[in-house]
């Protein structure tokens, strides 16, 4: 056991400011929980990353490299909740680099069933492997699967890939470097207008990507849904305090010739406790063919997915609609993640791609 002197109550309450660094082992970046963990140079390397990654991988001999890297590395891909891109996503970022992957999707088979808690199951992955990537409908587990593994001698990486209604970090860096790659040449994300529609309350989703926008410049914010989904106070008060311009309202039409970006959610209703959505109409925050000549001609339009009924599909075939690439993108933004995790960045970034 290693001097790590906090309770996880204690641990649970420090400031972000202190807590941070905990996160960092070995000098490298160990536990992935948080989007607010991303600074603005992050953001940029981990983009370049992936942009090489993506490069190195249409060859042969560019692939074989990368699945050199981490071969002496294992994964678990513990999801407890439903998932399929954010799960293939990382399941193959993991074979780009070479470590090898294995998964437990729900509770059914493994000791959780016999009565084990979250918790032991996550020291016994650690027994295991190197990398526990986690989804899971409690709020606080990923983080306390951070502390407990802080106390370990031997380093057993953590990446949030959804914390209940609360975050979404990995998601907020392919949101990040879809816009990145989409305004390119239009002067990148700062200055944007981006308009977040939908179930804001309990999409981790969107909050998640929130955190990351503050890393750009004169930003402003739509956040568009209905009146009881509405963002919590909490994310109120994080605006604020960061001076980022944002408006709330219930009016998708009206405010659509104004953006740059059109991020669409789904109602979160898995997280109900009475019912609730089913009294909300959330057809008013359905994006419609109709709606189409009123976006601007080089807004995109991006989804984190899955989709019900908020982008009709008619709509994918409008140059606007992102959310196809936005997905595949999450594939390599992942995997620069991870080979950034494990200090691998100079060494990718001067791999010959022409090989
Ligand atoms: C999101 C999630 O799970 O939070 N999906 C995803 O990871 N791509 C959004 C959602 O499920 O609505």
């Amino acid at each position: 056991m290693r001097d790590f002197k906090y309770k996880w109550e204690e641990f649970k309450k420090l400031p972000f400011g202190t807590k941070k660094k905990f996160f960092i082992r070995e000098n490298e970046l160990s536990y992935v929980i948080f989007a607010q963990q991303f600074d603005r140079k992050k953001l940029q390397e981990l983009f370049a990353l992936a942009d090489k990654i993506r490069e190195l991988s249409k060859n042969k001999a560019g692939a074989d490299s990368l699945q050199n890297l981490l071969s002496h590395k294992r994964a678990t891909l513990f999801f407890s909740q439903p998932s399929t891109r954010t799960f293939k996503s990382f399941y193959n970022a993991c074979h780009i680099l070479g470590i090898k992957t294995t998964e437990l999707r729900d509770g059914t088979s493994s000791s959780q069933k016999k009565g084990e808690s979250p918790e032991d199951t996550i020291l016994t992955f650690a027994s295991y492997t190197d990398l526990i990537i986690m989804r899971n409908s409690e709020e606080w587990l990923a983080e306390k699967a951070s502390w407990l593994l802080n106390k370990k001698n031997r380093v057993v990486k953590i990446i949030n890939a959804g914390s209940g209604k609360d975050q979404h970090p990995t998601q907020s860096l392919l949101d990040a470097y879809t816009m990145e790659i989409a305004f390119k040449d239009k002067k990148g994300i700062d200055g944007k207008t981006i308009a977040i529609v939908g179930d804001l309350k309990r999409g981790r989703a969107a909050r998640s990507l929130i955190y990351i926008i503050k890393n750009y410049k004169n930003i402003k914010l739509i956040l568009i849904s209905p009146n009881s989904l509405k963002i919590e106070p909490d994310v109120r008060a994080f605006l604020k305090r960061n001076k980022i311009k944002f408006t709330e309202t219930s009016d998708l039409k009206s405010n659509l010739n104004k953006c740059d970006v059109i991020y669409m959610t789904r109602i979160q209703d898995e997280y109900d406790v009475n019912n609730e959505s089913k009294e909300i109409d959330y057809s008013a925050f359905h994006l419609k063919k109709s709606h189409l000549r009123l976006i601007k001609k080089d807004a995109i339009i991006m989804h984190p997915l899955p989709r019900r009924d908020e982008i009709n599909i008619e709509i994918d075939d409008d140059k606007r609609a992102w959310y196809w690439k936005q997905e595949r993108n999450g594939m390599w933004i992942r995997a620069a993640l991870i080979a950034y995790m494990y200090g691998m960045q100079k060494e990718i970034m001067n791999f010959n791609s022409e090989l």
